[in-house]
């Protein structure tokens, strides 16, 4: 029995859900590394050198790149408050949990929210998108990029493109694909885009990087308001609506992330050290190598997988690379095999949401945890696994076949 008055004792497990995952090494070390004061000079920087690495992991050359303070919804936050008026119009194609969560965070918003929806395990074709744009005339349309509730990846080359040539704007949560497989949010013309740490970035949940460009940066700044008592003595307040949020105001967050270092909130430093050692290691390795280590080991999974004679879940092709939906089969007890991987493997897996609960597992294979090792420890704990509850297959298969889709 734990006591609350304990040193910190967390078991050691193998995080192969769908986030968070396994925390790179070298980013806990960055985390453990002394404070700075927000206005060192140091520190500030640590703050441009954040927004340097970001701009490279992001696929962009906008001016901002920066951290918004919370877990990945606090970046989708930050740009739907700060970008949509109340009475705005936002079109959100849903295909998974997350498209409801911008659904209901614009709601929020004041906005008025417009949905086209496909079935779960299923993306949007571009055509779908446009004819909803040409419609409904949105002032912005948010879509996710990899939705992990689905393990599904809406491809969003055309969507930006689209969005542009109807003058709407585009925003994209890209915090479960981050890292994990191509965002090119210049060549896709995405105008804003948010992350989070804890998927292919191989950090915690805690900060959300966040790009956007001037056509944000406009709508952004004519709502702009500078709190009393920090107010600069040049201040003029933008002419639009004040942005319903404080702690989410992008136009305060520009002031205290450019050279005027205006002081809204206190920095996360532990949470910036940690943010920028991912991008390092994010850029060491290269962001095509990683997309290459990600899709490989999706191959290698999904074949285990299939080899075992399990069903996977969704439409192959538009499938995560960083996230794989199998099917629970018929009979067996899907939460006492994920209770007896952490009992006997220390291995966790995800369940999942919605019209999918206690349909599939999700299985993560992101950042830190995205290795060979894991994909073949997970296919062998799985197997033994199920064969106790009554699912067999030919002992090894799965990682025999696993090895040989690693390797091809
Ligand atoms: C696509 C997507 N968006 C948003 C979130 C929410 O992130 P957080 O829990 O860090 O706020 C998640 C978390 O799984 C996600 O996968």
């Amino acid at each position: 029995m734990n006591n609350a008055f304990d040193p910190l004792n967390p078991p050691p497990r193998r995080l192969m859900g769908p986030g968070p995952v396994d925390v790179d090494p070298r980013v806990l070390q960055a985390m453990s590394l002394p404070l700075l004061g927000q206005f060192d000079p140091r520190f500030t920087e640590y703050m441009n050198e954040v927004m340097a690495l970001y701009r490279q992991v992001f696929r962009t050359t906008n001016h901002w790149a920066l951290l918004v303070d919370g877990t990945a919804r606090a970046g989708i936050e930050a740009v739907l408050v700060s970008v949509l008026d109340p009475g705005d119009r936002v079109l959100v194609p849903i295909f998974g949990r997350f498209g409801h969560l911008l659904c209901e965070i614009a709601h929020r918003c004041r906005a008025e929210v417009v949905t086209i929806e496909t079935e779960w395990g299923t993306v949007f074709d571009p055509q779908q998108v446009e004819d909803a744009v040409k419609r409904h005339r949105p002032k912005l349309v948010a879509v996710v990029q990899g939705d992990t509730s689905t393990t599904m990846a809406q491809p969003l080359d055309a969507i930006g493109r689209i969005c542009r040539a109807h003058d709407a704007l585009t925003y994209v949560d890209a915090t479960a694909s981050v890292a994990g497989m191509p965002l090119e949010t210049d060549a896709w013309q995405l105008d804003a885009v948010s992350a989070g740490l804890q998927k292919c970035l191989s950090g915690p949940p805690g900060v959300a990087p966040v790009t956007f460009n001037e056509r944000v940066e406009a709508v952004v700044k004519s709502r702009k308001h500078v709190e009393q008592g920090i107010r600069p003595d040049d201040y003029e307040a933008g002419t639009g609506r004040i942005i319903q949020s404080n702690y989410f105001d992008l136009s305060m967050l520009m002031d205290y992330w450019s050279e005027s270092r205006l002081n809204h909130h206190t920095e996360a430093t532990s949470m910036l050290y940690a943010a920028r050692e991912c991008a390092r290691l994010v850029l060491e390795e290269g962001l095509d190598n990683r997309f290459d280590r990600h899709a490989r080991a999706s191959r290698a999974m999904t074949a285990g997988l299939t080899a075992m004679g399990l069903d996977l879940f969704g439409d192959q092709e538009h499938k995560m690379p960083n996230v794989t939906g199998v099917h629970i089969p018929a009979g067996v007890p899907g939460d006492a095999v994920r209770a007896a991987l952490l009992d006997d493997f220390g291995l966790e897996i995800g369940t999942s949401f919605g019209p999918l609960h206690g349909r599939i597992w999700r299985i993560g294979t992101m950042g830190f945890g995205c290795r060979r090792d894991n994909v073949m420890t997970c296919l062998a704990a799985l197997e033994v696994t199920l064969r106790r509850f009554g699912h067999t297959s030919a002992p090894g298969a799965g990682v025999e076949a696993a090895i040989a889709a690693w390797d091809a």
